[in-house]
């Protein structure tokens, strides 16, 4: 059961966390990495599909394909590793008995549910395909998981940046998948060790931003 002092630990990483433009080239040690894209993979996701997954851009000629993708920023240049989350909007169509299998046998989900599970998922998507939403509903999956691995990351005192100016094709031509229609580029999240600080730049009023039962009151 989580206590009083996890809560004070979240909410002071939560609240600690900067977007970092600038890294030193420090490494991140590798199963650092590994426990770090873990817990990013420990978010929900739709049906728990998993319609995401990450690929670790560590190597000079990767960095570099990803700085040209975005712009010429500095971040995937100097950060020792770019996260790039892909969501994959095909994944229902996909073999996802693994996916089943896993919660059946763990006992997550009964054998019923789990069993009605892929005709649910393909339902949807069939729904969502014909509103046009496939590629959206993935983003989400995608997304969290991002979200995930930049609280993570602060926790184990690493620096982050979420990134979004960035030519698509230019990405998925830099991690290998330029004619993959099924995958879409949600976010670039270059990790390291800081090489400055920032300030937190605020957040607006919260009276302008949460509201009690009816948008805007
Ligand atoms: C979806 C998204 C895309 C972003 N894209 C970029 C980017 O391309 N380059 C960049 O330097 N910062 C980018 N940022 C960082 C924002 O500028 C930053 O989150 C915002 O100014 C608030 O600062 P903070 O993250 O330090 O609280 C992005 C943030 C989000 C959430």
């Amino acid at each position: 059961m989580e206590s009083s002092t996890d809560h004070t630990t979240v909410s002071r990483i939560i609240r600690a966390r900067r977007s970092i433009r600038h890294y030193l080239p420090d490494p991140v040690p590798a199963a650092l990495l590994h426990e770090l894209v873990g817990l990013a993979l420990e978010a929900p996701s739709s049906f728990n599909l998993q319609a995401r997954s990450v690929v670790a851009v560590t190597e000079e000629a990767g960095r570099k394909a990803l700085t040209e993708a975005t712009g010429g920023q500095p971040h995937p240049q100097e950060a020792p590793v770019t996260l790039v989350f892909v969501a994959e909007s095909g994944a229902w169509r996909g073999d996802r008995t693994d996916v089943w299998e896993t919660a059946r046998r763990t006992g997550a989900w009964s054998e019923r549910f789990a069993a009605a599970s892929p005709e649910d998922a393909r339902l949807f998507h069939e729904d969502l395909r014909e509103r046009g939403l496939e590629r959206e509903y993935a983003i989400k999956d995608a997304m969290i998981a991002a979200s995930f691995l930049m609280i993570a990351a602060q926790a184990a005192g690493l620096a982050t940046s979420p990134m979004n100016g960035w030519d698509e094709r230019e990405v998925k031509k830099a991690i290998g998948v330029p004619d993959r229609d099924d995958l879409h580029i949600a976010l670039l999240v270059p990790l390291g060790h800081p090489a400055e600080t920032r300030l937190h730049p605020g957040r607006r009023d919260r009276s302008l931003t949460l509201f009690s039962e009816v948008y805007g009151r």
